[in-house]
Order: structure tokens, then C-alpha cells, then sequence
């Protein structure tokens, strides 16, 4: 494949938090599930296709008790075709590290969604402690002194740097799935300087839109003493190289899903499902329940559509399937708490015994199960308040092979940036966003099947193959390079 011809040999390890089985203890037996996380939906493709070894915070319940303990495992379970090296961490170290300085520092750090991050020097060390135990997990793991480690995330913003100290000849290419706010923003952060170095470690690092670039570099130039050529991307930082790059990550595309249902099928057994008639609209949501997916003002957006278009009551409904995250919390807790009562209060203002407007799915889905929704649905409504691609958009163009549905996509997504074919709102103005959702209910067919058209294209062009292949070519570049000038030396 595309991906071997790449990488010529080279061996392949990736680092990311989370594992891309959760092995999890039910009546049944151990179940094994798909996390919900862009990450995971665009990394596990990749590795499928070249193998090599996963390292990963080992977290499914069923994991946690000795016995089952495995530090390595075979995975895909049905198919195994690479390595799953899982690590282990105490509950302070996943409480620092993870809940702590990753998802109450950096996250609302780097997203602008206006919940202000916490940082403490205690989840600080633990995020230190942890990323060394992951470089040291890397080396240990590698076979070669060369190898090729792409390391995702803001969980491990300090790992290229320790890897870089241990293995000075790997080529590390580090992604930064989520956005990378402004130097002024980026400043508040205590440990500013230390994570741009940790960062500077990598051969390679990847944002998904030359906008996040432009903010990295500008934050480099602001905090630390570096020489940085603009024009290419390049940052020279203690004598070594550094190229800041974009690359817009994506899915797989589907090629066999002969075993799925057909558009007609999902259309009516979700309706049949919900006790709904053939001809009722349905609007679809998929998301983590985290604050920056803006779902509180996309059921205000159906909320005002309902006002001003009462002929649609009883008519329209939206399904949101809301995954649970970070629950621990209490910024997660409280975000909860408010969706439910806003739903509460919209589907008492309009809806009755036999009618929801808002049906809340606040549970674990599997792919397919989604896809059955994506396949149901008029529209899907992708509102987040900032994010840095937003996979969903591009998972519901691919269900959609009927060349029908409509899109409305949050114009603070990195995927915005790909796909202006989509109904693209402000999701801070609901206004804006009841009209675009009015618009996409009523829109004709020809106008969906064009714009839906358009977009699957690209989607298919553009997929997760493409975004992993020119990463992993700049590398292949980088190391070529430098087997010239060592040998000129
Ligand atoms: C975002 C992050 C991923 C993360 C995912 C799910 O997509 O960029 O790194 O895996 O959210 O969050 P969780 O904390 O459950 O892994």
C-alpha cells in the first residue's frame, strides 16, 4: 500500500493517551469497544496498514485487575496486525497527568470556549512524571536507534524532547489534534516555555489548519530565543530543525459496508424505532459530551426553528447521541446537568406523550450504530464552539452514499476550512443557526445531492491514508537528508 512504499522498513511507533480497544468487564464477559475520540477513529486505520506498536494509558475496567494485565497484546482482536504495549498508571498519576493538566489545563486552554484552565504545579509534575514514563516506554520498545515515533496529542507536549535525548536518530513526528490558540492565550499558561521546548524535540509538528501553524510559530517567537523562517515553517531551536506543517486529518473511506443497512432500512427502523411516521425529519448530533461541542446552543438553534416555524412541531425532531467523558469532572458534570435540563425544558414547551423534539442518547455508541443514525437523518448539525477538525462532519459525508443529507457545520471547525459546500454557521448566533437548520430540512434535493456530491469527493480523496502518507514522506525527506550530509561530513 500507499503507506509501505513510505515508510520503506522504517519501524513505527505510535504514543497517544488513549488505547483503541477499551477492554470492559460485563455479564458477558470482557467486551471490547471503540473509544469515542477523533484520534482514535483517524490513528487506527494507520496502524492497521503498517503495523508496528501502539504505546497507550492501558484504562478499559477490565484491564485494571492483575489478571488481566497484559502489557502486550495483539489487536485488532478479530484481525490482529499490530501491537497494543499498554502502560500503567496510579490513580494520582492519571489524576494529574490526565484528568489534571491535560483536560483542566490544556484543553480549555487551547479551546476557546470560555471555561478558564486550571493549573496546579501538582498535576504539573505528575504530567512530567508521565511523559517520561511513556518516552521510556518508547525506547524500550524500540528495536532500531532510527525509528519513526508519531506522537499524539497535547498529553505528551514534553515526550518528543525526552525521546529526542534518548534516541537522537528518530524521526519524531508529533500531531497536535486540537487547535493551537493565540500567543497572548497560549501565555497564561505557567509552564509556557517548558512545552514549547518538550514540543521542539519533534522532526515534525502537525496542526490541521495553517492558521494553528501561524499561531504556533508566533508563540515560539514570543516565548522562546529560536530562528524561525516564517515563509517555510522551520524553527531552529539548540542547533536542531523543527518543520511546523498542516495536515488536515480525515477518515477512512468506507469501501465494503455491504453488511450495513441501506439508507431506506436505517430511515425506518430508527423512525419505527422512536414510534415516528416515515415522513418525520430528523436532525442528527454526535459528540462527546464535552463543552466545546456546542450542543447547548444547537438544541437552542431547534428550539428557535420551532418557534418560528410552528408547522414543524411534531414534525421535526433531533437525535443527539452524547457519549459520556471526563465525568470525574466537575466541569463535565455541570455541563451534563445543563444539557439535560435545557432538554427537559424544550421538549416540555413543544413536545407531548407520543412527541420529542429533542431525543437524548446519553451513552456509549458503536460505529455502526451511528452510522445507522447518520443514514436516518435529514441533516446532521455539527455546532462546535472550537475544534480542530471535527471527524463527525467528515463520517456522516461518508455514510451518506445515497448522495443525499445536509450538512451544518460550525464555521470554528478545522473542517469548515475543507468543506464550504456545507451549511456553515456561527454557532454563537442561533439565529443563524435555526435559519441554516430550517434551510436544510426544506432543502431540495438537487441542491443536497450537488453539495453532498462535492463533498464526498473530497472526503474520499482526502482521507486518513493521504494525511498519515504526506507526514509520513516529509519524514521519509528528512531522514534521506540527513543520511546525505552525515556522509558529506
Ligand atoms: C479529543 C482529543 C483526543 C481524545 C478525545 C477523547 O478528540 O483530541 O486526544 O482522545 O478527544 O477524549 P478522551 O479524554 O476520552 O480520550
Amino acid at each position: 500500500t500507499l503507506l509501505h512504499e513510505e515508510l520503506s522498513g522504517d519501524e513505527v511507533l505510535v504514543v497517544s493517551n488513549r488505547e483503541p480497544y477499551l477492554h470492559t468487564r460485563t455479564r458477558n464477559g470482557i467486551e471490547v469497544q471503540r473509544p469515542a475520540s477523533g484520534l482514535i477513529t483517524a490513528v487506527e486505520p494507520v496502524m492497521r496498514a503498517c503495523s508496528g506498536t501502539w504505546i497507550a494509558h492501558g484504562s478499559g475496567s477490565a484491564d485494571k485487575e492483575s489478571v488481566d494485565r497484559n502489557d502486550r497484546v495483539a489487536v485488532p482482536p478479530s484481525n490482529p496486525s499490530y501491537t497494543l504495549r499498554r502502560v500503567w498508571l496510579t490513580k494520582e498519576e492519571e489524576q494529574g497527568y490526565y484528568y489534571g493538566f491535560a483536560n483542566e489545563g490544556l484543553w480549555p486552554l487551547c479551546h476557546i470556549a470560555h471555561v478558564r484552565p486550571v493549573f496546579r504545579s501538582t498535576d504539573w509534575e505528575q504530567y512530567e512524571a508521565v511523559n517520561q514514563r511513556f518516552a521510556d516506554a518508547v525506547v524500550r520498545e524500540a528495536r532500531t536507534d532510527d525509528p519513526v515515533v508519531l506522537v499524539q496529542d497535547y498529553h505528551f507536549a514534553l515526550l518528543p524532547r525526552m525521546v529526542r535525548e534518548q534516541l537522537p536518530k528518530a524521526t519524531i513526528i508529533t500531531f497536535w489534534h486540537i487547535p493551537w490558540p493565540n500567543s497572548e492565550s497560549f501565555g497564561i499558561c505557567p509552564w509556557r516555555e517548558e512545552l514549547l521546548d518538550g514540543l521542539l524535540g519533534s522532526t515534525i509538528l502537525g496542526f490541521h489548519t495553517p492558521f494553528h501553524c501561524k499561531n504556533f510559530l508566533e508563540t515560539v517567537d514570543r516565548y522562546l530565543e529560536t530562528r524561525i523562517e516564517h515563509e517555510s515553517g522551520t524553527i531552529s531551536f539548540g542547533g536542531k530543525l523543527t518543520q511546523v506543517e498542516q495536515y488536515p486529518i480525515s477518515i477512512a473511506w468506507p469501501d465494503g459496508d455491504a453488511n450495513m443497512p441501506t439508507v431506506a432500512e436505517c430511515r425506518s427502523s430508527v423512525r419505527a424505532e422512536h414510534g415516528m411516521s416515515h415522513d418525520h425529519l430528523l436532525a442528527v448530533g454526535v459528540d462527546r459530551l464535552d463543552y466545546t461541542k456546542g450542543i447547548i446552543e444547537r438544541f437552542q438553534a431547534v428550539e428557535r426553528m420551532l418557534e418560528l416555524h410552528p408547522n414543524l412541531i411534531g414534525r421535526f425532531s433531533m437525535i443527539q447521541i452524547a457519549a459520556p467523558t471526563r465525568s470525574s469532572l466537575d466541569e463535565y458534570q455541570n455541563f451534563e446537568a445543563r444539557v439535560r435540563a435545557l432538554v427537559q425544558r424544550i421538549n416540555n414547551r413543544f413536545g407531548n406523550g407520543n412527541y420529542l423534539p429533542i431525543i437524548l442518547k446519553a451513552e456509549h455508541h458503536g460505529s455502526d450504530q451511528v452510522t445507522r443514525y447518520y443514514r436516518a437523518a435529514e441533516v446532521c448539525m455539527v455546532t462546535s464552539l472550537h475544534d480542530g477538525m471535527n471527524l463527525v462532519a467528515k463520517e456522516f459525508i461518508a455514510s451518506r452514499y445515497d448522495d443525499r443529507g445536509v450538512l451544518v457545520l460550525s464555521q470554528f471547525t478545522g473542517a469548515a476550512r475543507e468543506l464550504p459546500e456545507a451549511l456553515v454557521v456561527n454557532p454563537y448566533h442561533i439565529e443563524q443557526s435555526a435559519d441554516a437548520l430550517y434551510r436544510a430540512v426544506t432543502m431540495p434535493e438537487i441542491e443536497q445531492c450537488e453539495r453532498m456530491r462535492s463533498m464526498r469527493s473530497l472526503v474520499k480523496d482526502f482521507n486518513i491514508y493521504r494525511w498519515a502518507g504526506r507526514m509520513l514522506l516529509d519524514a521519509a525527506r528528512v531522514r534521506q537528508r540527513e543520511r546525505v550530509v552525515t556522509k558529506i561530513r
